[in-house]
């Protein structure tokens, strides 16, 4: 080799992450799923979390800081998706899950029953970063696409069941856009569900601040906001919204696992909590 040639440095099989903004959120879920299941007791069985972190060439530490009691709470949210999507797989073994929003969620190597279609829909930047991390399989699809945009929704099977989730997605939109999704989801999959999960107004409020955050981390606003006692007001996205149900997390450890129960039952807490809901969407729209 020449003495002046550019030497190309040792490959370390590390993936590098640039996402930014709300893209980049996408390694902060999976950053606490993989914290969370790091631990000897656990309340996620997560180990492609762990494995895409070890993989993954960003400062999660730097960025993010670490705080067991963050991992907990996001361990608990996304088993109250886990446990929807689970139900409806025993229900709709050959049904499909569109997931709006992504990122670089591992649902599926943890709730996937072998015989499901899944779609994962998300910005192109993720999606990019999804792809060379998590090849798809061959009941998966990935498609780069703003959600807000009903494209995608022509690219799901409508001869199968289908269970639309949105985790950690609607709060990064603006209020109109959610609405319009809510009901363009209800319209399109007649007889099917929405899961969702939205974050009080109080914390939005510290979103739109720009106090949230440290030193070297800045959350993204999170203009879309919903407290937990007034989830019945998604009905009014649709006609098509037929019914509404809260997702409870249930167990959790520790101090948050012994108030878990008052916080969900007791105000104000009870009604300004973060919240997961299911939205069923009527079979057939009754005109009158
Ligand atoms: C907090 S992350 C959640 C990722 C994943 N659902 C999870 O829970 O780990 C938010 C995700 O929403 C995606 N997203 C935000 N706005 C979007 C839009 N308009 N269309 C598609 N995806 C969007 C981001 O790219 C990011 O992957």
């Amino acid at each position: 080799m020449a003495p002046d040639a550019p030497s190309t440095p040792p490959s370390t099989g590390m993936l590098p992450a640039t996402l930014s903004a709300v893209p980049e959120t996408a390694l902060w879920t999976l950053y606490q799923r993989a914290a969370e299941a790091r631990r000897p007791d656990a309340l996620l069985h997560d180990p492609k979390a762990v494995e895409l972190v070890d993989r993954i060439d960003y400062p999660f530490a730097e960025r993010f800081g670490h705080s067991s009691l963050q991992a907990q709470l996001q361990a608990l949210r996304v088993a109250c998706f886990d446990r929807e999507v689970a139900d409806f797989l025993a229900r709709e073994p050959r049904g499909t899950v569109v997931c709006l929003g992504e990122g670089l969620e591992t649902q599926f190597w943890r709730v996937d029953n072998g015989r499901a279609r899944w779609l994962s829909v998300d910005l192109p930047e993720s999606i990019a970063l999804r792809e060379e991390l998590l090849p798809p399989g061959s009941r998966q699809r990935y498609l780069a696409a703003d959600v807000t945009e009903f494209g995608w929704a022509g690219e799901v099977d409508r001869s199968r069941a289908v269970l639309v989730t949105a985790q950690g997605l609607l709060m990064y939109l603006h209020p109109a856009k959610v609405r319009a999704l809510i009901a363009g989801c209800a319209e399109r999959f007649p007889g099917g569900s929405l899961v969702l999960d939205a974050v009080p107004h109080w914390f939005s409020r510290i979103t739109l601040s720009g106090r949230m955050g440290n030193r070297d981390y800045q959350v993204p606003p999170m203009p879309w906001a919903m407290d937990a006692g007034e989830r019945d007001k998604l009905r009014t996205a649709s006609p098509a919204v037929a019914a509404v149900r809260d997702v409870r997390p249930v167990g959790g450890r520790g101090l948050v696992g012994a108030l878990l129960p008052l916080a969900l039952t007791v105000p104000p807490l009870a009604t300004r909590r973060p919240s997961v809901t299911v939205l069923d969407f009527a079979e057939r729209l009754q005109r009158s």
